[in-house]
């Protein structure tokens, strides 16, 4: 990874307040960010250490306390003095090695604070914050120290007091399934325990607290607690016995990170969970070209949501071989590089998700010829993708782990799908707790050695760790497009996918495998729909990322049809992405340069509201043309009595262009930009 330029300016950010009349009491430091658009507060208090935040003038973030509650010790939070502070400005350029923008911009302020207990034993605490353009990082190390070595963090006491009771976007955390649920919209008021990130929309600006770089400590969910109603505190998911985080020092916090923007469209602008996280070693960035390939892929999957198939062997089996090949031989005609068949290996007889797991990791089910499957994929250029569903038993899976992944390395597989499916892993823990974080972190590490890309299903929320360890693509952690298929609750709503963006989205990729054509399953799934039209449909490539993208459907699902080619061009991995308008719940405009064409791509959808929508393509090269291969909503399109419907149109385009959208209930628009 090639760093531009790099340059540390000292003593620019920071102003030291000594309070009138409190001058040996509180001690009050001031961060900027570079654009001095924001500004931080610290006050070491004789009561606690505080910060607060302003954005443009206005105090969005009041007084909030920060410490942690260690086991069987006196709060680290009080009677804190400073040893030390200190400052430095960054401002650096990075590459992504695939991602949707290859250039990042990292410009911050740093001030770190070196503070140590006035009592006879003294702990010592680090506070380290960081102001951005567009937002702050806040983050809590506890250095090497006589008096602090092996402890139990037993409650973290981070909290964002807000300034106002603002429009929420959130998730209930602690229920079965994780976060495979619909967002809830509500007065911050309203909120009880909520998942992160979590998006806040004020009058004057937009928000969402999520944390970076989680790392051997518990996911942070946020309960609304105090009198004010508008105060978020950070409630770390617990260990069953209700310890938080099991540590020693040398430790650092995960970074408690707050984006900030003029409005929500913009927060899918900002690149702060992936600017608060390590540039990887070179060690792990060592061969990651050779087998770190962003890309499309097949799946023998939806088949058996909807219930036409099955994962157990047997009369409705899947995974078969010549299924397979049949998925190979279309993939193969098309830029579709992988292909994953689910229910490949022994073990899912049955209600495999209501029991301890059975799966064997190294054995193909009876009927599915994997190595001959994998050597047919190889002649015709479609790469096998392995799967590993746990059914949430870690312990079990981790004995196989090694084994595992050293089988699929013989074979030559380089991208494995896993799942954590259960109601808690391995019987009583969460899903988000340390427990799982740091089974999480041997799995992606595990996985590098033997040179495969990550897909994981139920595993704890993105926090930008894909900076550090490259080959962890992207993951679910959504209420995915599954849920059309087997859900017995109907599935999802047709203003989710305005929605996860804005969230969810905000965290890292999201593989949400979109791509239905065929709307027509009742015969399996009388109850169940997918909730847009199929234009929509080929505009969530460009609206959701993820570097691994899913084409859903079934191959005779797209055999002949037009609109594939829409599917069939779509990148995966992007010079450029711009958010350019949309509404939390409402609509989205999305635009992405491919990394390695001149041409552009844009994707529209809008929630079940018809609307028209303007777009401006000022972002194209000025002084070229470009044939938009236009994607739309036919006439009569809505997503619940006439999906299929949609028109493709051609027209000539360029910088100057303003596109009129015309977006039916539940609809979209998929543009490919193409240069002349
Ligand atoms: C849940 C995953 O999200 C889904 O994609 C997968 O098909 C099933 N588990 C079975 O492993
Ligand atoms: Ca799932």
């Amino acid at each position: 990874m090639k760093h531009l330029y790099s340059n540390l300016v000292m003593g620019l950010a920071l102003i030291l307040l000594i309070l009138p009349g409190q001058a040996d009491t509180t001690q009050s430091y001031l961060l900027r960010s570079p654009d001095n658009s924001l500004d931080v507060q610290l006050e070491v208090r004789p009561e606690g250490v505080f910060y607060s935040l302003n954005y443009q003038h206005r105090s969005v973030v009041k007084p909030s306390r920060l410490g942690l509650k260690l086991k069987g010790q006196e709060p680290l939070a009080g009677a804190l003095k400073v040893d030390k502070h200190s400052e430095q400005e960054v401002n650096q350029q990075w590459q992504q090695p695939w991602g949707e923008q290859q250039t990042i911009s990292e410009h911050y302020r740093e001030l770190r604070l070196e503070l140590s207990e006035t009592s006879a034993k003294p702990r010592r605490l680090y506070l380290v914050m960081r102001a951005f353009n567009d937002g702050i990082g806040l983050r809590y190390e506890l250095p090497d120290q006589p008096h602090l070595k092996n402890f139990v963090i037993e409650d973290e006491l981070t909290e964002f007091v807000l300034a106002e009771n603002s429009h929420t976007w959130w998730l209930p955390a602690y229920r079965n399934w994780g976060p495979e649920y619909q967002y809830l919209k509500s007065a911050l008021s309203s909120v009880d325990v909520a998942f992160t990130p979590i998006t806040l929309e004020a009058r004057h600006y937009a928000l969402a607290i999520h944390e970076a770089a989680l790392v051997n400590y518990a996911s942070m969910t946020l309960r609304l607690q105090g009198d004010n109603s508008k105060t978020l505190k950070v409630d770390l998911v617990p260990w069953p016995n209700g310890d938080k985080v099991r540590t020693s020092t040398p430790m650092k916090s995960p970074w408690r990170s707050i984006q900030i923007a003029p409005k929500a469209i913009d927060l899918l602008n900002s690149h702060l969970t992936l600017n608060l996280n390590e540039a990887p070693t070179p060690e792990a960035l060592a061969n990651t070209e050779r087998y770190l390939k962003p890309g499309k892929y097949m799946g023998i999957w939806w088949e058996m949501h909807i219930g036409e198939k099955d994962w157990s062997p047997g009369p409705k089996q899947g995974a078969t071989t010549a299924r397979a090949k049949q998925y190979i031989d279309f993939a193969a005609q098309h830029d579709i590089s992988g292909l994953l068949i689910e229910g490949w290996n022994k073990g899912w007889e049955g209600e495999w998700w209501q029991r301890p797991p059975t799966f064997i990791f190294d054995q193909p089910v009876d009927g599915l010829n994997l190595e001959e499957v994998v050597r047919y994929g190889k002649e015709k250029g479609v790469a096998i993708i392995g799967h590993h569903e746990t059914a949430a038993g870690v312990t079990y899976y981790e004995q196989q782990m090694e084994s595992a992944f050293g089988y699929y390395q013989k074979l030559g597989i380089h991208s494995v799908k896993m799942g954590y499916v259960g109601k808690r892993i391995d019987g009583d823990q969460w899903h988000h707790g340390q427990y799982m974080v740091n089974h999480f972190q041997r799995l992606v590490d595990t996985a590098a050695r033997h040179q495969v890309m990550v897909n994981a299903h139920e595993t704890v929320t993105d926090t930008g760790l894909r900076r550090t360890y490259p080959n962890l693509m992207t993951r679910e952690c959504v209420r995915g497009m599954e849920y059309n298929g087997g859900s017995p609750d109907s599935g999802n709503l047709p203003d989710h996918t305005t929605i996860i963006p804005f969230t969810r989205g905000l965290s890292g990729p999201i593989d949400f495998t979109p791509g239905i054509f065929n709307f027509d399953y009742q015969k399996y799934r009388p109850n169940n729909r997918v909730p847009s039209t199929l234009a929509n449909q080929l505009a969530l490539y460009v609206v959701i990322y993820s570097p691994l993208q899913m084409v859903a459907d079934l191959p005779e699902n797209y055999a002949g049809h037009p609109a594939f080619q829409f599917i069939d061009d779509v990148p995966t991995d992007w010079r450029e992405s711009r958010a350019l308008q949309g509404e939390i719940g409402e609509y989205l405009v999305v635009a992405r340069q491919d990394k390695n064409s001149a041409d552009w791509y844009l994707g529209a959808i809008t929630n079940q509201k018809a609307r028209a929508l303007s777009v401006k393509l000022d972002f194209l090269q000025p002084d070229a043309d470009y044939e938009a291969q236009i994607y739309r909503d036919g006439k009569d399109a809505d997503w619940e009595t006439n999906p299929e419907s949609y028109e493709i149109v051609r027209l000539r385009v360029n910088v100057k262009t303003q596109l009129q959208l015309d977006l039916k209930p539940g609809g979209g628009t998929a543009i490919r930009l193409k240069k002349r």
